[in-house]
């Protein structure tokens, strides 16, 4: 079956986010006269009249008839772009040539919800927040944790995991707890929030080493360049893991909570995740995750 109108609203989708307006509805104009039918000049016509719209409007501000078009739209597929940093296990990493990951799972089941398909973009972590700002990727999934700073850049969903920094150092070391983290050199990830934390110990003579990724600052801890490493709980148990001679601190530096972030003001995806969640939560989806990923202790 030819189904046109479909077409056209999932044109009309892809050209609001690629603003790839005109070349586009050229390409969709000519498939859809291939369709054949009565109902070809008008498609195209629509179509046109789509991609007109969406160049005009590229930053939106949808009318109710917009949303319903749209909703269709992603019913009928269209592409969700998640950013992420696969440098975090078990949330996400590399594995081979794919991603994986609770995070990569997680938006994969949300995709399959919204009948959208994935596609994941691995940046650098300081890079997600303006990556969704400037509308390069839709939402961020990234073991990423609620901020009221953050909030002041994105919108966030419900959260979706409880997490907490901690720290990692060698064996032998003296160092306990959070205390005695003051004057020594500490190693994080670049703008997490272990990054955040840390430098509120510069003013008691703490020394911050930041890296791009937090199995770098592990490995400067291994060779004992740095007295310590504070990082989300999850990946700091699977890098001691793979790692002789360190050991994770039984107390906590944080307590903290993952959500998803989304461009600010777009309520209309940040619904749909939401539900998605909640569908999920609710069927047993993210317990499985979860549980595929962390093994019960
Ligand atoms: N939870 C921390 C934060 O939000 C660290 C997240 C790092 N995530 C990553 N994929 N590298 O800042």
């Amino acid at each position: 079956m030819c189904d046109t109108s479909k077409g056209a609203h999932r044109m009309e989708e892809i050209m609001k986010k690629k603003a790839l307006a005109f070349a586009m509805a050229a390409m969709m104009a000519a498939s859809l006269t291939a369709c054949g039918g009565s109902s070809k000049e008008t498609t195209a016509a629509q179509t046109e009249a789509a991609a007109t719209e969406a160049a005009e409007s590229a930053e939106d501000t949808s009318t109710e008839a917009e949303e319903t078009e749209a909703a269709e739209t992603e019913a009928a597929g269209g592409v969700l772009i998640m950013a992420t940093n696969a440098e975090f296990p078990p949330y996400e990493y590399h594995d081979g040539d794919s991603i994986v990951g609770i995070d990569a799972e997680i938006a994969a089941a949300i995709a399959e919800e919204l009948g959208m398909e994935l596609e994941i973009e691995d940046i650098a972590f300081d890079s997600i927040i303006p990556e969704i700002v400037s509308g390069k990727a839709d939402m961020g999934l990234a073991g990423m944790t609620v901020t009221e700073d953050r909030k002041q850049s994105v919108d966030f969903s419900d959260t979706y995991a409880k997490a907490s920094q901690m720290i990692i150092v060698k064996e032998d070391s003296e160092i306990a707890g959070p205390d005695d983290l003051a004057g020594v050199i500490v190693g994080v990830q670049l703008g997490t929030t272990g990054d955040i934390y840390v430098s509120d110990l510069e003013a008691e003579g703490t020394t911050v080493e930041r890296y791009n990724k937090g199995f770098e600052a592990v490995q400067a801890l291994s060779q004992g360049k740095i007295d310590a490493v504070v990082i989300d709980g999850e990946p700091a148990k699977t890098f001691v893991s793979e790692t002789e001679g360190i050991k994770l601190l039984d107390e906590a530096f944080t307590e903290e909570e993952y959500a998803i972030a989304v461009k600010k003001g777009n309520t209309e995806l940040l619904d749909k995740i939401n539900a998605a969640l909640k569908t999920l939560d609710e069927n047993g989806t993210l317990d499985e995750i979860v549980a595929k990923y962390i093994k019960a202790e």
